[in-house]
């Protein structure tokens, strides 16, 4: 980042905590809600395997809290907050939640942490689904993310969903859904693989974008949501090729700009990337991160293509202009490249990122994709052609996965 940022200034969250080791102050924090504290600790499922600190962490928090720990493989269902609703309530009750994953185990926690506070079946708070409206009331939830990604950490919705033919991808969302505290430890990032690295950054990355542009973002938010798309171009090629120099600096970097990417997605929307990666998650069970660095580069070209194509547009003239601008403070970075979004665009081919039409998503799929899509916030009315025409794209390579 150019400029420091007051994390929990920005964001109005009581505490967030940055820099390495910054996580081992988490069971002080546990023992400060109560003397003999339940912990609901929501990890994804491999979080523990993989992660050696991550082990550590859990291991110091048995020490001083009974722990209910609940796994959650791939992102999570209402079903999933239903049966783990009845687990920790079978046992008593429970004094916080703790999320230590990637994006799935933060939404799982998060709405857990939430409905824990309801009385009905999950699915009937779910915006477009539902009825009800959440109370906004919810246990003390603490957010550690092991990926720098979602952002989950400082949007105020956890995403839910059921894929199928009769599917949905929806938000629980309320104002009031905020952490009580958040860590951003770059030792809890540092055994993600390169494709990880590459499809987290690169859904921060979309956020960001979409959110930097959105026709409904603020001044002040805009600023500070440019130097942190500057942060991802400048530190994330160089971690998932594993030639940073300093890694530690370059993952903690991303974990910044992912939370901010989910402070922008909340204050000011999202783009066309988001409004196809929604339909396409109600579909087929594809990781949202990937999803989103495959559409990324398609998406960044024809918006920049729309708004060259209709200056008249109402938000084009402004909107062009920030593009510019981007670009030449993207450019001192962008060694052996003479076009930074040309080079962002071919991230994904570069880091041998599956196309959908690979992992799951095929043209049968496409017509229901469509009917939900949506240019969400952003300067560019794409529309159906533009949409269809970037799904296409997504046709497995010839000769299949690598
Ligand atoms: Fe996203």
């Amino acid at each position: 980042m150019d400029r420091m940022v007051d994390l929990s200034q920005l964001a109005g969250f009581d505490h967030v905590f940055t820099g390495r080791d910054c996580a081992k102050s988490l069971p002080d924090w546990i023992l400060s809600l109560a003397d003999r504290p339940t912990v609901t600790l929501v990890t994804g499922a491999q979080t523990i395997e993989r992660s050696e600190m991550a082990q550590d962490l859990i291991c110091r928090l048995a020490l001083v809290a009974k722990l209910i720990h609940l796994r959650v493989g791939g992102e999570p269902s209402d079903e999933w907050v239903d049966a783990a609703r009845k687990e920790v309530r079978a046992m008593g009750d429970t004094t916080c939640v703790v999320s230590i994953g990637g994006g799935s185990a933060l939404d799982a926690g998060k709405a857990l942490a939430a409905l824990l506070c309801e009385k009905a079946p999950s699915i009937e708070y779910l915006e477009g689904v539902g009825f009800r409206n959440p109370s906004g009331k919810m246990l003390p939830w603490f957010a550690l993310p092991t990926t720098a990604g979602t952002g989950s950490e400082a949007s105020t919705n956890a995403v839910l969903s059921r894929p199928g033919s009769t599917g949905f991808k929806r938000s629980l969302r309320h104002p009031a859904y905020r952490p009580s505290g958040v860590w951003l430890d770059p030792n809890l990032t540092a055994t993600c693989t390169p494709a990880v690295i590459a499809s987290c950054g690169m859904d921060a990355f979309t956020q960001l974008f979409e959110a930097w542009s959105s026709t409904q973002v603020p001044a002040d938010l805009a600023e500070v949501l440019e130097d942190a798309l500057v942060a991802v171009y400048r530190h994330l090629p160089s971690l998932v090729e594993g030639t940073a120099t300093d890694p530690t600096h370059a993952r903690e970097a991303l974990l910044i700009a992912a939370f901010l990417s989910g402070l922008g997605l909340t204050r000011a929307g999202l783009g066309t990337a988001h409004g196809l990666a929604g339909p396409i998650g109600a579909v087929v069970p594809i990781a949202h991160g990937l999803v989103c660095a495959r559409l990324a580069g398609p998406c960044l070209r024809e918006t920049v293509e729309w708004l060259r194509a209709n200056p008249q547009g109402r938000h084009a003239t402004k909107a062009l202009g920030k593009m510019t601008r981007l670009r030449e403070r993207l450019a001192p970075y962008s060694p052996g490249s003479t076009d930074a979004f040309a080079d962002i665009q071919g991230w994904a081919d570069r880091w041998e990122l599956p196309r959908l039409g690979e992992v799951g998503l095929h043209p049968a799929h496409h017509p229901g994709v469509l009917r939900l899509a949506s240019d969400r916030n952003s300067p560019a009315q794409l529309g159906p052609t533009v949409w269809k025409a970037i799904l296409a794209e997504q046709k497995p390579f010839p000769g299949g996965l690598k």
